[in-house]
């Protein structure tokens, strides 16, 4: 699905490595490895300084940004909402293409779970918990292919990152996506990852199966980070 070949750019060194369609993977490592630089890669909020990125054979660079960013739908830790009600949000990013109806509305906050009432509500008035659930649903009306979620639940209590957490399960199961996460829980990890990547100082330490890399590192640096 994606293709990495000899990507630099920024902290980010010289990255090889592709993610099959469907793949549930995790990136995470110390703070500044450069996670949330290399996500920013695929929907091309960043380009490579070197390298090339493939998606479906293709270069990304030869996609329409809009399109890209439609098929690659990027979730970070704190809702980017604009102004507006929750169904001015939900409906910005198919209004572009002319794809919108407001049929679909009731649908995506279902998948979201919040109540078809808070269509009207203006989003400042949002807990951050309803706030992520609207960024989700946002992303989703797009109809990606690829999630990629930046520490989605990080600014959120315990329990409603939980149930954040279970709301994305559900809908990656639901809408067959390939999900790219970054997180600093490994617990989360373990409950959403099938495959775990390791990155220190921009690069790939380990390329592995979540649960068993957490339990066998193969690395002093991923035995270190799972001890601290
Ligand atoms: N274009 C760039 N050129 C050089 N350095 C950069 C560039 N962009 C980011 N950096 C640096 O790269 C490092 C990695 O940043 P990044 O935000 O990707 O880390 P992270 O792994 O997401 O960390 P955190 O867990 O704290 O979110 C930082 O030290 C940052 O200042
Ligand atoms: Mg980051």
């Amino acid at each position: 699905m994606f293709q990495f070949k000899d990507v630099s750019y920024g902290p980010l060194k010289d990255l090889t490595f592709s993610i099959n369609k469907k793949e549930k993977v995790i990136l995470f490592g110390p703070s500044g490895a450069g996670k949330s630089t290399l996500l920013f890669l695929f929907n091309r909020l960043h380009s490579p300084s070197s390298g090339s990125i493939y998606l479906k054979e293709q270069e990304i660079v030869d996609f329409e940004v809009t399109e890209l960013r439609k098929r690659v739908g990027l979730v970070l830790q704190e809702p980017n909402l604009f102004p507006g009600t929750v169904l001015d949000n939900v409906k910005y990013g198919p209004s572009i293409f002319g794809e919108w109806d407001d049929q679909e509305a009731e649908k995506l906050l279902q998948y979201v779970q919040l109540p078809e009432s808070y269509l009207d509500r203006d989003v400042a008035q949002l807990s951050g918990g309803e706030k992520q659930r609207v960024s989700l649903a946002r992303t989703l009306a797009n109809s990606p292919d690829v999630l990629l979620l930046d520490e989605p639940t990080s600014a959120l209590d315990y329990r409603t990152a939980e149930e954040i957490e279970e709301c994305l399960e559900n809908l990656i199961e639901v809408h067959n996506l390939t999900m790219i996460m970054v997180t600093h829980n490994l617990k989360q990890a373990r409950r959403l990852g099938e495959r775990g990547l390791f990155m220190v100082d921009g690069r790939l330490v380990e390329d592995g199966r979540i649960p068993e890399m957490l339990e066998k590192p193969k690395s002093k640096e991923l035995e270190k980070f799972i001890e601290d």
